[in-house]
C-alpha cells in the first residue's frame, strides 16, 4: 500500500514526531510536580494549532477547521472540518467521536502516552455547495511493530446538509454503475508497474474492485474527478500497492444523477431528448412562462433550479436585456426551454408607428435568433397590448396567459402561489416575472406543488403542439382538451 506515512505525509510525521518530543518533555516537567492532564481542544477557523501536526492539506472558503488534541495518556490528534451547516457539523463531530471512541478501546492502560491516533484532513470541492472530506488516520499502539493506517471519506450539499452515499451520485435507474465503476477502476490501474509485475497483485486488485458496493464506500469529488480511496491492502498487499483511482466524472456522464452533472459545469449533460408529443396525450399540461428577462443573477438561479427539478418552462425575454446576459440565454436555450420574444424595449406596440413596431419585433427575433441559432415561435407582446395591426403582422402565435398572479405588483412570494394554486388546472398558461426574487421563489414553490398534483410541465410551443397549434398572430391565452 502506498501508506500514510509516505509522500508528503512523511514530512508531517516527521513534524509531529518533533512536536511529540517537545510535548514529552514539557511532560516530564509536569509530571515531577503533579500527575497531570492536559487536554487542549483548538476550535480556531482556517488556522492550525501552532504545535502538533501541521495543518490539514487544504483550507477552502468557508470551512475552519478545529481540531482534538490530547497527549495523556494516549497521543491524540484529530482535524475536522466545521462549516455554517449544523446537520453537516453534527454528522462529522460524530464521525470523529466514534474514531476516538474506537481507538480507546484499543488503548494499553499502561502505555506511559505513546499509543497514538492521528487524523488529518483534506478538503476538495465538486461545486460552492457540494464538498468531500478525507481523512487518513494513523492508529498506534504501544509495544505493536506497525501502525494502522486507514481512510474514511463524507461528501457533503452545504446548502441542504444531505450527505451523499455512492448510489446517490447515481441515477436511480442506473443499475449497472457498480459495474461501470468496477471497470474504470481496475483497468484505470492494472498498467501501474506494480501490477504487471505481479498476477497476484492483480487478482488482489481485481477482487478489491469487483462490482461491490463495499468495495467503494470511500470516494470524494474534486471538481470533476471521482476518486475512489481504498484502505490499505484492499487492492494489493505491500508498501506499493496503489490506494486510490481517479475516474472523470464526464466518462459517467450517462449514469450520473442530475446534480452531478449541470450544464454550469461546463456543458458536460448529455443533450435533452426532444419531448415526444405521444408522451403529452391524457396529461394535465401547464406552462410557465417567465417575462422580461433574462436577469443577470435571478435567472440561473432560477435555471439551476428548473434543471435540478427536470422542468421546462418558456421565457419571454426583452433585447434590451439579452443584450447585457448572452451567456444565459444561450444556456436556456441549450437547457431545453423555450426562448420567446417580448420585444426589444417593452414598448406598448399599439402606440407605435409602423417601423419602430416592426423594429422592436424584429430586434428582438434577430438577437434571439443570433445567440440561439433559433428564430423565435412564440411572441408575447409588452403589457399584453396589442390589436388587428400587429396581429396582422405577426409571423408567429401571439401567447397571453390564463393566470397572472400580478407577482411584479405584489412581489409577495407566498402570494402568488396561493394565486396559482387557487386556480390551476390542466392547460393554463402561468404569467410570471424571472426579475424578482419573490417570483422566483413562488416558481420554486409551485413547481413541486404542482408536480404533486399531477400537472405535467411544458413549454408553450409543447402545449400548443399537443393541444391542436396555432397560427401566425392567433391569441393564445389557455389550451385544455377540447
Ligand atoms: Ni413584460
Amino acid at each position: 500500500m502506498r501508506s500514510a506515512r509516505k509522500g508528503n505525509h512523511g514530512t508531517k510525521e516527521q513534524a509531529k514526531l518533533r512536536g511529540k518530543e517537545l510535548l514529552l518533555e514539557i511532560l516530564a516537567v509536569c509530571v515531577a510536580m503533579a500527575s497531570l492532564v492536559l487536554v487542549v481542544a483548538y476550535e480556531q477557523r482556517a488556522r492550525a494549532p501552532a504545535q502538533g501536526p501541521p495543518p490539514p492539506d487544504s483550507v477552502q472558503e468557508g470551512i475552519g477547521i478545529a481540531a482534538v488534541s490530547e497527549w495523556d495518556p494516549a497521543y491524540i490528534s484529530v482535524y475536522y472540518p466545521r462549516t455554517e451547516n449544523e446537520q453537516v457539523d453534527r454528522a462529522v463531530r460524530a464521525f470523529v467521536d466514534e474514531k476516538i471512541a474506537q481507538f480507546r478501546q484499543g488503548e494499553q492502560p499502561d502505555s506511559k502516552g505513546s499509543d497514538e491516533l492521528t487524523v488529518s484532513l483534506k478538503v476538495t470541492r465538486f461545486d460552492d455547495d457540494i464538498v468531500s472530506f478525507l481523512f487518513r488516520s494513523y492508529t498506534h499502539y504501544t509495544g505493536e511493530a506497525g501502525g494502522r493506517s486507514d481512510i474514511d471519506t463524507m461528501t457533503f450539499n452545504l446548502a441542504t446538509g444531505e450527505r451523499y452515499d455512492l448510489a446517490s451520485l447515481f441515477r436511480r435507474q442506473a443499475d449497472d454503475y457498480l459495474q461501470a465503476l468496477s471497470d474504470l477502476a481496475f483497468d484505470g490501474l492494472r498498467d501501474l508497474a506494480f501490477y504487471q509485475a505481479s498476477e497476484l497483485e492483480r487478482s488482489i486488485l481485481r477482487r478489491g474492485t469487483a462490482a461491490e458496493a463495499g468495495n467503494f464506500t470511500r470516494f470524494a469529488l474534486d471538481g470533476d474527478t471521482l476518486r475512489l480511496h481504498f484502505p490499505p491492502a484492499q487492492i494489493g498487499s505491500g508498501a506499493n500497492a496503489a490506494d486510490r483511482c481517479e475516474i472523470p466524472l464526464g466518462s459517467l456522464k450517462h449514469m450520473l444523477a442530475r446534480r452531478f452533472l449541470s450544464p454550469r459545469r461546463g456543458g458536460i449533460a448529455p443533450p435533452e431528448p426532444e419531448p415526444d408529443i405521444d408522451e403529452l396525450e391524457g396529461q394535465k399540461l401547464i406552462a410557465l412562462t417567465f417575462d422580461d428577462g433574462p436577469h443577470p443573477e435571478l435567472t440561473p438561479l432560477l435555471l439551476d433550479f428548473l434543471w435540478e427539478q427536470e422542468v421546462h418552462v418558456t421565457f419571454f425575454v426583452l433585447g434590451c436585456n439579452v443584450e447585457d446576459t448572452p451567456d444565459t440565454l444561450r444556456r436556456a436555450a441549450a437547457e431545453g426551454h423555450q426562448i420567446g420574444n417580448h420585444t426589444y424595449h417593452h414598448k406598448n406596440l399599439t402606440t407605435l408607428g409602423p417601423e419602430r413596431r416592426r423594429a422592436e419585433i424584429n430586434s428582438g427575433a434577430a438577437l434571439i435568433e443570433s445567440l440561439t441559432g433559433q428564430r423565435p415561435t412564440a411572441m408575447r407582446p409588452p403589457f399584453g397590448e396589442y390589436n388587428k395591426t400587429v396581429q396582422a403582422e405577426a409571423d408567429t402565435p401571439l401567447i397571453f396567459w390564463s393566470i397572472d398572479p400580478a407577482d411584479w405588483r405584489t412581489r409577495d412570494a407566498d402570494k402568488t402561489y396561493q394565486h396559482v394554486m387557487e386556480r390551476v388546472q390542466d392547460g393554463d398558461i402561468i404569467l410570471l416575472h424571472d426579475w424578482y426574487p419573490e417570483s422566483v421563489e413562488a416558481a420554486k414553490q409551485l413547481i413541486p406543488a404542482l408536480k404533486a398534483q399531477g400537472f405535467m410541465f411544458v413549454t408553450v410551443d409543447q402545449l400548443l403542439a399537443a393541444r391542436g397549434g396555432a397560427g401566425p398572430g392567433e391569441a393564445v391565452r389557455k389550451r385544455p382538451v377540447e
